[in-house]
C-alpha cells in the first residue's frame, strides 16, 4: 500500500472565537477518515464543497498535521514525522491545485518552472542536462518544445495544467494528488487533461488521487471512489459499483447533480486531442 489512512482527524483553530489568552479552541474538520491507495491505483475523493476534500489531500501529504489517527506512506508511519524526516519523502508525493494561474510563477518561463525541481534536488549537473530534462517533461505532458520560452500568462488553462503536471512529474513521484485541477476548464479540455493523467498513471505506474466535486470527472478516470460528507466517509468502493448502486442518499444526491442525464464513462477516450483548438 502506498497510503494507508486510519481514523484520520484534522482540526483547525477557530479564529472566529479568538481568545485573548491561550490557544483558540479547535474545530474538527475531518472526523476519523479511513482511506487506502495502492501503488499505481487511481482513487477519487468526491463530495460537495466544504466536505473536507482539500484538507484530506493536504493531510495525506503531511502539509497539515493530523490531530488523530494514523497516516502510513509506503508502510511507514508519517503521522507526526517532522519536516526533516518528511523531506526525503516529499519528492515521491506531489500535489497539483486547481488555480494553475497562481501556482505558476509569472516571472519564470515554462522552461525555468520545469527545470527548478530537478536543479533543486541535484538531479541535473548542468544547464544542458536541465534543458534535456525539461524537453522530456514537455514531451510527457504533450507540449511542443516551443513552450520552453513561454510564460504562464501566455498559456491557456489546459496548457497551464499540463505545465503543473510536468512540474509534478519532474521528481518521478509515486503518487500525484490532483485537487480540482480540471474545474473551470472546457469539457473537451477536461477530457484531454484527465486522459493525460490516466495515460501517465498507466505508463509510469503512478498512483493518482483525484479530487473533484464533479462525479462525471471521477467516473471517467478512477478505479475507486471515496465519498466525503462533512468530514466523514459516507461511501467507498469500486467506481462502477458506487455509480450503479449508490447506497447512501447523499451519494445519490451528488449523482443527480451531474449536469448530463447520462454520463458515458468512456467519454475521455472519445474526445479528439486538439491542442490547436485549445490554444485558439
Ligand atoms: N486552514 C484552515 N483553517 C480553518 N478552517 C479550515 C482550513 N482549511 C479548511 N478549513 C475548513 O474545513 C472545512 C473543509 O474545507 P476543505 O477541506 O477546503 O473542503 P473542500 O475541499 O471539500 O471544499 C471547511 O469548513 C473549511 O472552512
Ligand atoms: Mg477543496
Amino acid at each position: 500500500m502506498l497510503f494507508e489512512v486510519e481514523g484520520l482527524r484534522v482540526a483547525f483553530p477557530d479564529r472566529s472565537r479568538n481568545k485573548l489568552f491561550g490557544a483558540p479552541p479547535m474545530i474538527e474538520v475531518l472526523h476519523g477518515v479511513d482511506l487506502a491507495v495502492g501503488s499505481g491505483e487511481s482513487v477519487a475523493i468526491v463530495g460537495e464543497s466544504g466536505s473536507g476534500k482539500s484538507t484530506l489531500a493536504r493531510a495525506l501529504l503531511r502539509l497539515n498535521e493530523p490531530s488523530g489517527g494514523v497516516i502510513r506512506f509506503e508502510g511507514r508511519d508519517i503521522t507526526h514525522l517532522a519536516e526533516s524526516g518528511l523531506r526525503p519523502l516529499r519528492r515521491k508525493m506531489q500535489i497539483i491545485f486547481q488555480d494553475s494561474q497562481s501556482a505558476l510563477n509569472p516571472r519564470l518561463s515554462v522552461g525555468a518552472i520545469l527545470a527548478e525541481p530537478s536543479i533543486c534536488n541535484g538531479l541535473v549537473r548542468n544547464a544542458r542536462e536541465a534543458r534535456e530534462r525539461v524537453m522530456e517533461l514537455l514531451d510527457l505532458v504533450g507540449l511542443s518544445p516551443d513552450f520552453y520560452d513561454r510564460f504562464a500568462h501566455q498559456l491557456s488553462g489546459g496548457q497551464r495544467q499540463r505545465v503543473g503536471i510536468g512540474r509534478a512529474l519532474a521528481l518521478d513521484p509515486s503518487v500525484i494528488v490532483a485537487d480540482e485541477i480540471v474545474s473551470g476548464l472546457d469539457v473537451s479540455v477536461q477530457a484531454q487533461i484527465l486522459r493525460l493523467l490516466d495515460d501517465l498513471r498507466r505508463s509510469r505506474g503512478l498512483a493518482l488521487v483525484l479530487i473533484s466535486h464533479d462525479l462525471s470527472v471521477v467516473r471517467a478516470t478512477c478505479e475507486r471512489v471515496v465519498v466525503l460528507r462533512q468530514g466523514a466517509v459516507v461511501e467507498a468502493g469500486p467506481t462502477a459499483d458506487v455509480f450503479a448502486d449508490p447506497r447512501n442518499a447523499y451519494t445519490r444526491r451528488l449523482l443527480r447533480a451531474i449536469p448530463l442525464p447520462v454520463v458515458d464513462p468512456e467519454w475521455i477516450h472519445r474526445v479528439q486531442l486538439d491542442e490547436d483548438a485549445e490554444a485558439a
